[in-house]
């Protein structure tokens, strides 16, 4: 692991920062008439800026004190700042970690505090852009208020492998479901005045060997699949900046990839805003300047060396690179900031209402938790239970969460302290929302905790109790992948031996991914929690007992087993330090051309084999039927469908109708769209879906674009992936679709 260790020292919060060396009159600012457009205003600061302004501004410092170094002036103890720009009037550029809350990277011991969202996975699972939204408006306003102006959120890598210690972090395996959750949070972080970072650019889908592993994926299958989720993103949120990944991508270094960044990005898909690279992702000055790169991040820290310092300068003196190049980055970083409103209201300390926010990551938490399993109705539970065994993952406590740089301490802070690894990639973190004093409320306090380290005895509670809730625990973090889909220690047999001495078991998984069950047809019901946020215990409860209907769909493909996966080893994958030694060395070369742009469903499909659960599958309490689909298209290749959705059970409840479309002569499948449709026992609510004619399309190498084809296409209505309810056939045109970025 490359990374260094990061600490912290008391904060200093304040955006007033200090004035560059050679201080000049003030100028006039004619950037700060808002009539004019961000890249107007932004050309403006640049005509303005000095020569060592544009270098300072594309450059960052680690925010934080660490290997012994104390933190830079402008710190406020988080991943990157570069202090304010007091002539230009440009505040300071204040940078932290990430998609599930304002984090502070190993600050267990800090006193500062952030709502924690559910996991990424969690809020795509909900399968609507509005909880996206609203969660990324939440963190956007916290960070705002701390004082920060830049969001490293917006995780967007494909799932390929359930291993992938930062599965949590990001949207699934599907690119347009991916895109359009990860684009819509975006959006809710930037209408705060924050700019938001769609990361990491691109295909580091593995964490092991990170830092030097190249991913080998055929370009047009990477425009099709990894790529499509940030161009979707991308046109949804319009982030501010794009950071480019550890790895090499086809050989290359993602942060200094030409194809990557300049060809894709900027000019394919017209990208205005700044390309920043990861923390340690840099390994050269002119090549990565005319890649594409415009901001080093924290690269005495983490860097072999500050290349977009004195190399740079060198590059630029030699003529090697354009000072028009320079002129872009600092366009580009100042452009960001102007269209998000980071200069025109800058971060400032505010009051932040905890309690609403935490209603706001509740709320996610219940719309993404997916029931896999319910046998003879045994959920949702009745309040009039005589008792229940809660059982295991520190459930008395809290509710676990996965570690890395995204790792938010939520108010409250860490309630099982101690578990290792306690450094990084840790701390192990529980959000002090404990299920089983949301159960015992419930329930007029008839429940009752086992620990679960004695299997014996936590039988011996399920055996004498109505119900029992077994709750399982899988850890996951940045920086290692898992070696396999096992749960840890004890939990196989503990599951096994609480189902058999209660067949009334429900199991609840607080978990990366997909993980091994091999107890699950004895189980009775399982709920996917996922890591749920800083209020899971609370919603946890109400979806067990009815008070919110399971209304979640896996954004994943759900294997059986680890042979079922494209690659059925990680050689390398692993973390000492939780009992998971690596074994083997990781490979140089990861081979993604194996599925291609056949991630996740399409695999399978592909493959003719069944997973354990398909992409799109989640149970509810309530039943929906589906009327006629009925479709439409026009001239420009438009598709509409139509159908009505009705609640044909007793309860509330909300569906997730989907659609996929076969292309003409193709087998597998590709969503294209779907709605969530809330409804009354009783309701019909009529969908009508308007699909883009890019989502029919295929990514044509040669034409340089996106290309549908004419011929016959076959769309599918489907509860998941899975299972089709309807088909209908339509005649497509050949066409070139505008606006691919939908
Ligand atoms: C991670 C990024 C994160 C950055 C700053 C890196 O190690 O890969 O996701 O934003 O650190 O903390």
């Amino acid at each position: 692991m490359s990374r260094r260790s990061r600490r912290l020292f008391a904060c200093v919060f304040a955006l007033s920062a200090m004035a560059t060396a050679a201080a000049a009159e003030p100028p006039a600012r004619p950037w700060m008439n808002t009539a004019l457009s961000p890249d107007a205003r932004a050309a403006l600061v640049v005509q303005a800026m000095t020569q060592d302004e544009k270098f300072q501004l594309i450059t960052t410092a680690y925010g934080s004190a660490s290997d012994g170094k104390p933190a830079p002036a402008c710190a406020l103890g988080s991943a990157a700042c570069t202090p304010a720009f007091a002539r230009l009037g440009v505040p300071a550029l204040q940078e932290t970690d990430a998609g599930l809350g304002v984090a502070r990277p190993l600050n267990a011991h800090s006193s500062d505090v952030a709502t924690a969202l559910p996991s990424g996975l969690a809020t795509a699972a909900s399968w609507d852009p509005a909880v996206a939204e609203a969660g990324g408006a939440m963190i956007g306003r916290e960070a705002h208020r701390k004082g920060f102006n830049v969001l490293l959120a917006g995780g967007v890598n494909l799932l390929r492998d359930p291993r992938n210690g930062r599965n949590f972090e990001y949207a699934g395996e599907d690119p347009l479901l991916a895109g359009v959750m990860a684009g819509h949070a975006v959006r809710g972080i930037q209408s705060q005045h924050v700019v938001s970072t769609l990361k990491h650019y691109a295909v580091n889908d593995l964490e092991t060997a990170r830092n030097t592993m190249n991913a080998k994926l055929d370009p047009v299958a990477a425009r099709e699949s990894d790529l499509r989720a940030f161009e979707i993103a991308l046109g949804i949120g319009e982030p501010g900046s794009v950071m480019c990944a550890y790895n090499r991508v086809n050989g290359t270094y993602a942060c200094e990839n030409a194809w990557l960044l300049d060809q894709v990005l900027k000019r394919d898909w017209g990208y205005k805003g700044f390309v920043m690279s990861d923390w340690g992702a840099v390994h050269s000055a002119a090549k990565s300047a005319l890649a594409g790169l415009d901001q080093q991040s924290a690269g005495e820290t983490f860097d072999p060396q500050v290349f977009f310092a004195a190399p740079l300068r060198e590059a630029i003196a030699r003529g090697e690179v354009p000072q028009a190049r320079l002129d872009d980055m600092a366009q580009r970083i100042l452009r960001s900031l102007f269209a998000v409103g980071a200069i025109d209201h800058p971060a400032k300390a505010a009051p932040i209402d905890y309690a609403a926010d935490a209603k706001v990551a509740q709320r996610a938490a219940e719309a993404g938790a997916v029931l896999l399993r319910n046998q003879n109705h045994l959920l949702p539970l009745a309040t009039t239970l005589t008792s229940v065994a809660v059982i295991g993952a520190h459930a008395d406590k809290g509710v676990l969460a996965g570690g890395g740089s995204s790792a938010v301490t939520a108010p409250g802070g860490n309630a099982v302290p101690g578990l290792a690894p306690t450094v990084w990639p840790g701390p192990v973190m529980y959000h002090p929302s404990a299920p089983l004093a949301a159960i015992a409320r419930r329930v007029g306090g008839k429940a009752s905790y086992a620990s679960g380290e004695d299997i014996a005895a936590a039988a011996k509670l399920a055996a004498s109790s109505a119900v029992a809730v077994v709750f399982v625990q899988q850890w996951a973090a940045e920086s290692f992948d898992r070696p396999h889909m096992a749960l840890d220690g004890n939990q196989d047999a503990l599951v096994a031996a609480v189902t058999k001495a209660n067949p009334r078991t429900v199991v609840v998984l607080e978990n990366n991914g997909p993980l091994a069950m091999p107890w699950l047809a004895q189980t009775a019901a399982v709920l996917e929690a996922w890591y749920p946020g800083n209020a899971g215990g609370e919603a946890i409860a109400r979806l067990l007992f009815g008070e919110v209907d399971p209304s979640g769909r896996l954004p994943l493909s759900w294997p059986r087993d680890e042979s079922q996966l494209p690659r059925p080893a990680i050689a390398g994958a692993g973390l000492a330090a939780i009992g998971l030694a690596p074994q083997g060395q990781p490979a140089d070369t990861v081979d993604y051309d194996i599925e291609g742009a056949d991630v996740g469903y399409r695999w399978f499909q592909r493959r003719g084999s069944e997973p354990l659960f398909p992409f799109g599958y989640g149970l509810g309490y309530t039943t929906f039927g589906y009327g006629p689909l009925t479709v439409t298209t026009d001239a420009a290749g438009a598709v509409t469908a139509s159908f009505a959705v009705t609640n044909t059970g007793k309860r509330a409840g909300a569906d997730v109708p989907q659609l996929y479309v076969q292309l003409p002569g193709e087998s597998v499948s590709r969503l294209v769209g779907w709605q969530k449709v809330a409804l009354q026992p009783g309701q019909t609510q009529r969908v009508r879906l308007a699909l883009p004619a890019v989502r029919f399309a295929r990514y044509d190498d040669h034409g340089h674009g996106w290309r549908v084809a004419a011929g016959r296409y076959r769309l599918l209505l489907g509860r998941s992936s899975a299972q089709i309810e309807q088909r209908a056939e339509l005649q497509l045109p050949a066409v070139f679709p505008a606006g691919a970025q939908r």
